[in-house]
């Protein structure tokens, strides 16, 4: 089977079993006020269960493959978000586009019907390359940017892809703060990479050592 297709199988299996529900239970930004083996559901139900349980209760937003549907929902994200001051490249045909490409994960962050976020990932041989990441204004700062990209970070990591590279907007400092709470470092600067306008500084993270 190819990374690929490995990759994909990841994303379906987080997406049908409790796994993604226990990851989010020690990842929720609640979580990171308890010691793990303090945790009050943990301590109640004992450990493997009432992490599971407590995640369910808090009603964490849920993160799942996008469908076609919600295409227009994230072009107008990143419109909004992400693109500010620049002509909007990442229109709805993109994004279809990017839902349909098989080496290309696009993930949103849903409650209900309301996009809280969402993240395009696509994965390549070595490199995978996150091209568009947001959290909505409203929920920003409770650790959904993170779950969102350790989401998409996954299938790389069980694909053995070594490297996860980004690119962000020069005058996104906060952003930037992001990424390396994240675990990335500054590679480059690329001059006027944002439409011949707005530099940008490329951003990697290593999954693990390359073979030598
Ligand atoms: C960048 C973004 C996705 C972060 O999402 P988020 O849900 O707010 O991030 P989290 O709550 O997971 O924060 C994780 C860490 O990053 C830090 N962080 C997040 N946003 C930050 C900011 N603007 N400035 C400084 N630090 C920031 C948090 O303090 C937190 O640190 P901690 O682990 O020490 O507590 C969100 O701010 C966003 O959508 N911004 C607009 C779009 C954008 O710039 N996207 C990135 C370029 S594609």
């Amino acid at each position: 089977m190819s990374r690929l297709a490995v990759s994909r199988l990841v994303v379906s299996r987080l997406l049908m079993n409790q796994l993604a529900v226990r990851h989010a239970a020690v990842s929720h930004p609640e979580a990171r006020h308890y010691p793990q083996a303090k945790h009050p559901a943990l301590s109640r139900h004992g450990h493997g269960t009432g992490d599971c349980e407590w995640a369910m209760n808090l009603a964490i937003p849920d993160i799942r493959l996008a469908r076609s549907s919600d295409a227009e929902a994230i072009a107008a994200m990143s419109r909004d978000c992400i693109e500010s001051g620049l002509a909007w490249s990442w229109t709805v045909p993109r994004v279809l586009r990017a839902i349909a490409d098989p080496a290309c994960n696009v993930a949103i962050l849903g409650a209900g019907t309301a996009l809280l976020g969402f993240g395009i990932m696509s994965y390549g041989e070595d490199v995978a390359h996150l091209a568009l990441l947001a959290v909505h204004a409203e929920h920003r700062g409770r650790g959904l940017g993170t779950r969102l990209l350790e989401w998409l970070e996954k299938p790389a990591l069980v694909a053995g892809i070594s490297r996860v590279r980004l690119e962000a907007r020069s005058d996104n400092p906060g952003a930037i703060d992001f990424y390396r709470r994240c675990g990335y470092c500054v590679a480059a600067r690329v001059p006027g990479y944002y439409q011949g306008r707005i530099d940008a500084l490329r951003l990697e993270k290593m999954l693990f050592d390359c073979p030598t």
